[in-house]
């Protein structure tokens, strides 16, 4: 018998299409039908996920079983994290109009690269940035370029601080390395994201290179050492990274306070607004991430407050002209700089790039400055209906203010010894994520475990927020209980 025709075709086939789209459709009708009232991870999960240990076939056994085994074991592996109960990290889900455009960017397959290769994906890139710098009040003459997220949007925002430094310094860095120049001078407060350090390391500027200056155990900046460390440098051109929304209280760096200190001292001000920036489309936020029009380079991410699929994030730089020597690209067969069109693949790290920018621009033009306003808004009144089921639990601590969309508490029965309330939260945390109906991630609030979970999905209604609190008030008297 011919292998080929018993097991399914060797080599993809026209005809399979139809089908495929088809039964695909059906599959993600009837999951978006049901993600509302889905448990975040199902009990099969871990199973589920083994099952796809498996060699390499020789023959393979066709699109449509392929695609059937992946429904069958990957449903149940896969996380409803673009569900409203998912409330670890600080993740979106995405809005209709952005999942639409996604599966429509898959469908034609762009390469984000240059005009030569996509001029739908870099038009509606360039059309979106500008969208977005108009919805977060940023200079409207700012470059910017679509990255993969924040981690690469701070990698993008520092190589250029990096740039600038250099030629602060008399180097192009881009060309020559950092051979024979002084360690980089970079400053945060206890606010920086791991990526934005990661990022140091992956420049060349090396983890190491970064000084924490916060003044208490949450980490918040103090500003009079900031200024006494730029003040010894003497004028010498240093790198502030100022934090717009860190990820255990949802909290801001004084960003105009380091924009003044930045001018004063001649330094480059990097913003890591990943989430935190999206303050800045309502009134009764945008206090928060004043200044932030002053930086000199700005982080945002998308697949976090802006609801687009994953992977999808900003960054916003002043200068183009660092950008481009940064991440000069160019050979033979590629667009020069000579040629006037549009090349996002030499202003930023990635050259062939998935067409991120359909989502971004659909569901901006869907939804638009106020859909996204009173998104935000509905989040925050959610975040402060957290807060207020978690002051009236007696068994229930909250532990910070809530700015923003991230809700800070953690189970003190009041029985317990800081020690003993660690491991109670650490059990708790690990239940939770056990558990599955409701997911959220702990972590070290000023020497303390908590929780923390993040409000980002455009589906979360204040009965998810009731089923949150509700779910992790029983696990914790399960685990008190048992002790
Ligand atoms: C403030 C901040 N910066 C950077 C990142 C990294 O973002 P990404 O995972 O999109 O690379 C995050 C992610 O949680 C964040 O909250």
């Amino acid at each position: 018998m011919d292998p080929i025709s018993s097991n399914g075709p060797a080599l993809p086939e026209r005809a399979e299409i139809a089908g495929l789209v088809d039964l695909v459709t059906r599959e993600a009708l009837a999951y978006l039908d049901s993600l509302d009232s889905l448990p975040v991870r199902s009990p099969r999960s871990e199973e589920a996920a083994h099952s796809f240990d498996s060699p390499l076939p020789d023959i393979g056994g066709g699109a449509s079983q392929a695609l059937q085994e992946l429904i069958q074991g990957g449903m149940d592996a896969a996380l409803s994290s673009s569900g409203p109960r998912f409330f670890h990290f600080v993740m979106g889900g995405s809005t209709p109009a952005a999942l639409g455009a996604d599966w429509l960017a898959t469908v034609i397959d762009q390469v984000a690269y240059a005009w030569v290769s996509s001029p739908l994906a870099v038009k509606l890139e360039i059309v979106s940035l500008n969208w977005l710098k108009d919805l977060l009040s940023l200079p409207a003459g700012w470059s910017g370029v679509m990255t993969t997220g924040a981690t690469m949007a701070n990698f993008v925002g520092l190589a250029a601080a990096r740039q600038w430094w250099g030629h602060r310094h008399g180097v192009d860095v881009a060309q020559q390395g950092l051979q024979g120049l002084p360690q980089v001078p970079v400053f945060s407060s206890g606010y920086v994201h791991a990526s934005a350090v990661k990022v140091l390391g992956m420049l060349g500027i090396g983890r190491a290179a970064i000084r924490i200056l916060s003044h208490d155990a949450a980490g918040r900046l103090d500003v009079p050492a900031l200024d006494r460390a730029l003040q010894e440098l003497d004028g010498a051109p240093a790198i502030l990274i100022g934090n717009a929304g860190e990820v255990n209280a949802g909290d801001f760096d004084p960003i105009a306070t380091l924009a003044d200190l930045a001018e004063e001292h001649g330094a480059w001000l990097h913003v890591d607004g990943a989430f935190g920036l999206f303050a800045r489309a309502t009134p009764l936020a945008d206090h928060l991430a004043h200044g932030v029009e002053r930086a000199d380079s700005v982080t945002v991410d998308g697949h976090k407050w802006l609801n687009v699929p994953y992977d999808c994030g900003f960054a916003f730089v002043g200068q183009q002209s660092l950008l481009a020597e940064a991440f000069a690209y160019t050979a033979a067969y590629l667009p020069g700089p000579e040629d006037p069109r549009p090349n996002m693949g030499a202003i930023g790290p990635e050259s062939s790039r998935r067409a991120r920018s359909l989502s971004v621009w659909s569901t901006l033009r869907a939804y638009g400055r106020t859909g996204y306003r009173e998104m935000i808004e509905r989040h925050l009144a959610l975040a402060q209906r957290m807060a207020r089921l978690v002051d009236e639990a007696p068994e229930l601590e909250r532990l910070a203010e809530v700015p923003l969309n991230i809700v800070c508490f953690r189970v003190n029965p009041g029985s317990h010894s800081e020690g003993e309330l660690d491991r109670l939260n650490n059990r708790l945390g690990e239940a939770l994520l056990e558990d599955g109906r409701v997911y959220a991630g702990t972590t070290d609030f000023e020497g303390k475990v908590a929780l923390r979970p993040a409000i980002a999905n455009w589906r979360t209604r204040e009965e998810d927020i009731d089923m949150f609190i509700r779910i992790v008030r029983e696990l914790a008297a399960d685990l008190v209980s048992a002790d």
